[in-house]
């Protein structure tokens, strides 16, 4: 794939293939996902017509599948297939930069100090290693290309075998940078909320606010308060801090 990115090559990822769809040109299957490139000089705007549709990360235009419950299978094929690409895609300071200040906050809001047990939901690469946290910290990553990456790099990461393993109520806090928008099904949003301890703060990005208002609602049904701290549009989303009661 280095090739398409080299070339700054526009994407098509869909499940399936996109039969009625033009100025497509060339078509390959990795894994379950149909990957095709879009013909130099189309507009963009056509194809992002249909709300499951997503352009994302400068060099992709995704078509979720219709059904939720396959849409977050969609997402880990993509970072199984892109992983290994991952730091090379995205701005990898940003990232940091976003961890940086929901650990600040969770330090001046949420009591959070170096003998805190935290979280770092969906760590992808483990590059929460390179914040300015120096207590304990695990990752959970469900993606096997992507936490070889973060366990390379040092981090105490586990798949999600492990992690539903751990005991009850053993996170004192926890944040989830650029996960939530990734359509997490609410049997995950249970399981982790199960590892959390009472009072325990998770602070969460909305890449383009996608998903916002479903994840809410079941942070709601769980008696987690929900409270918006920031909206940095251009640069991260909203971000929000949800406490378990
Ligand atoms: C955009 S990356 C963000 C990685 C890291 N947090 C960062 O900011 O660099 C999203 C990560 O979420 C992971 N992911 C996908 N589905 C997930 C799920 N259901 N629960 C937790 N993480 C998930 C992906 O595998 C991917 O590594």
């Amino acid at each position: 794939m280095k090739r398409l990115f080299d070339r700054k090559d526009m994407l098509i990822l869909s499940y399936g293939r996109l039969e009625n769809e033009q100025n497509l040109v060339f078509q390959v299957n990795v894994r379950r996902i149909s990957i095709y490139i879009l013909e130099e000089g189309t507009i963009l705007d056509e194809f992002i017509k249909n709300k499951n549709v997503i352009q994302y990360l400068d060099h992709f235009i995704i078509f979720l599948p219709e059904k939720k419950e396959f849409q977050n299978l969609f997402w880990k094929e993509f970072y199984s297939i892109f992983g290994k690409d991952y730091e090379k895609i995205i701005n990898t300071s940003n990232n940091i930069f976003c961890m940086n200040e929901m650990i600040h906050y969770m330090k001046e809001n949420a009591n959070i100090g170096n003998q805190s047990m935290l979280l770092d939901y969906g760590c992808g690469s483990g590059l929460s290693l390179y914040t300015d946290y120096i207590g304990r910290l695990v990752g959970y990553e469900p993606v096997y290309t992507m936490r070889q990456q973060a366990l390379k790099r040092g981090m105490h990461v586990l798949g999600s075998h492990a992690f539903n393993m751990l005991p009850d109520d053993y996170f004192d806090a926890a944040f989830a940078c650029y996960v939530f928008h990734l359509s997490i099904q609410e049997k995950s949003i249970y399981q982790l909320s199960q590892k959390m301890k009472k009072e325990a703060v998770l602070v969460a990005n909305f890449y383009k606010d996608i998903d916002v208002v479903r994840i809410n609602r079941i942070f709601d049904k769980l008696n987690y308060r929900v409270m918006k701290i920031t909206d940095i549009q251009e640069r991260f989303g909203s971000i929000y801090e949800y406490v378990k009661r």
